[in-house]
């Protein structure tokens, strides 16, 4: 039996664990665990715990995340003040993969102001979990009149294109195989 509720600070080196087994990068080296869990999850847990929400077993261990960034402005300030400098000390190439990442939100951001990261763990996959976390997380930010809400996804990560697109979002663009998607709340 999996919950849904909110996100709690004990959680969060269970949500990097998450962020690192669900990659769909081969995870070797620590710096490479270090570049994901800078980008994907710490600044979302540390400055926005408030807009992330968590599916929980029946012991209340997480298995799954939807992490969300509320306002990209300010987002975009924070992250590059505290966290792109730890990534850019991991080296230029981590620097300029986060700096793409984050052009690409910027882009779109006027139109979809919240962006945000959603992983479950394989075994808790297909059983619509992450529907209940995308759901909770639209309705949280409805509530607080946040207009549209964006994501980054590989174009072939088709399993999780198909996920967005059930899930009513429009792929916005195709930036060079990275596909943004977006939907109005
Ligand atoms: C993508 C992800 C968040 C979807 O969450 P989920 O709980 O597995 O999805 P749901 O069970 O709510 O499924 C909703 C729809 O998504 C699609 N989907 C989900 N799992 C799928 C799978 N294994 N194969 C194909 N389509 C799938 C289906 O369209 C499904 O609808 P259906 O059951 O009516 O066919 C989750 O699978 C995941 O974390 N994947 C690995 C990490 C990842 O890719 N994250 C996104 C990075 S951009």
């Amino acid at each position: 039996m999996i919950n849904i509720r909110k996100y709690q600070e004990k959680d969060k080196e269970l949500l990097r664990d998450i962020c690192i087994k669900t990659s769909r990068l081969p995870i070797e080296t620590e710096d490479q665990r270090k570049y994901l869990t800078l980008m994907y999850n710490d600044y979302y847990t540390e400055v926005e715990g408030r807009n992330c929400f968590v599916a929980v077993d029946e012991n209340d261990v997480a298995v799954g995340y939807i992490l969300c960034a509320e306002n990209f402005a300010r987002y975009s300030k924070i992250f590059r003040k505290f966290y792109l400098p730890e990534i850019k000390k991991l080296g230029m190439n981590y620097y300029f993969m986060a700096i793409g990442e984050m052009a690409a939100h910027l882009l779109y951001s006027k139109k979809y102001p919240a962006h945000l990261h959603i992983d479950i763990l394989d075994v808790c996959q297909g059983q619509g979990v992450g529907t209940r976390l995308m759901n909770e997380l639209k309705n949280h930010l409805k509530s607080k009149n946040v207009p549209a809400l964006m994501l980054s996804c590989g174009g072939d990560n088709t399993m999780a294109v198909k996920f967005y697109k059930k899930n009513s979002f429009k792929v916005v663009k195709n930036l060079a195989g990275s596909y943004i998607m977006g939907i109005d709340l």
